[in-house]
């Protein structure tokens, strides 16, 4: 059955530009290949994520009255996301993030303006769980408070709850999450909660177990990036191995990773199978530009499976 999952998070309109070198600090470099503006926003990515998996995705946000907001809208509501939510701001403008992509490595660099995503409130996002969502899904890039909110209301329910650790902080209270289902921080997400840098199985443990006591949760998954994830469930680990593509951008990945994982795991209640998927997820949003223009669908994770099902035999 389709599972409903209402997303508290953020959306943003995205300024892109590719470039060849990233500048120094003080240095000018005429050496951009391009720009454009893509939808982006950690919360719509995954909202989005969840709608072409075939969920039904409720998205919770707030954004201004502008132009940037009404292009963002009608591009969920063309994808099947529930904007019944979604709050206006009418003096904040729409959140809006600069982000340097390096041409070869993929790599991005990003800097969000928040504008409207810091102004969600805990009467928007109590209207929100009126949608009566089998999930709850939240990242770090709208106040504390909203997040701290959303996860009292989901355990208040007896809704299970996934965290997306991105933006992290390191005084970010995790013990106000309350009642974690899955927390999955990236590397970089993962040092700065914990302190420690999770470059080889030992330490990817300590670090794990140091999240699991900081806040209640039934499994941390720690997105390694090319290496895959590391899935831990307070007890045992597993190295779910990731996939060598052609990566192109990296943005958005964690966003469609993380969504994916809590999506496949809430269908079928298997945390294994559902990194596996996670990362299948991940990879091909990789090899693809910008943040909503390289969220795969669930065909495309299909296929993706079925041919490394060909290659193996
Ligand atoms: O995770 C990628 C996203 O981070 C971008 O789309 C950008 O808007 C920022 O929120």
């Amino acid at each position: 059955m389709k599972k409903r999952i209402l997303v508290v998070s953020s959306a943003n309109m995205d300024f892109v530009q590719r470039v060849v070198r990233i500048p120094d600090g003080g240095e000018t470099v005429v050496e951009s290949l391009g720009y454009s503006y893509i939808p982006g926003g950690k919360g719509a990515n995954s909202a989005l994520a969840f709608a072409r998996l075939g969920a039904d995705a409720v998205f919770c946000t707030k954004m201004g009255k502008d132009e940037n907001a009404r292009r963002l809208k009608k591009l969920y509501g063309e994808e099947n996301i529930d904007t019944r939510f979604i709050a206006e701001d009418r003096e904040a403008p729409t959140g809006l993030a600069s982000i340097i992509v390096e041409e070869e490595s993929g790599q991005n660099r990003i800097i969000v303006y928040p504008g409207a995503n810091n102004n969600l409130l805990e009467n928007d996002i109590e209207e929100a769980f009126n949608c009566y969502p089998d999930g709850v899904f939240v990242q770090f890039e709208i106040p504390d408070k909203a997040v701290f909110a959303a996860a009292r209301f989901a355990k208040e329910r007896g809704i299970p709850l996934f965290v997306d650790a991105g933006p992290a902080r390191e005084d970010f209270q995790l013990e106000k999450l309350l009642q974690v289902e899955i927390l999955s921080p990236n590397e970089k997400e993962c040092e700065i909660l914990t302190g420690i840098t999770p470059d080889s199985v030992e330490n990817c443990l300590k670090a794990c177990i140091r999240l699991a006591s900081s806040v209640s949760c039934k499994y941390v998954v720690l997105k390694l990036g090319r290496r895959g994830c590391f899935v831990y469930d307070g007890k045992y680990y597993n190295i779910v191995p990731g996939h060598k593509v052609n990566a192109v951008d990296t943005t958005a990945a964690g966003d469609v990773f993380t969504a994916a994982l809590s999506y496949a795991y809430l269908q079928k209640g298997d945390i294994l199978e559902a990194a596996r998927f996670a990362n299948i997820a991940g990879a091909i949003c990789v090899s693809r530009e910008g943040a909503s223009t390289s969220i795969p669908t669930l065909a495309e994770i299909k296929e993706f499976a079925q041919e490394l099902k060909n290659k193996k035999r």
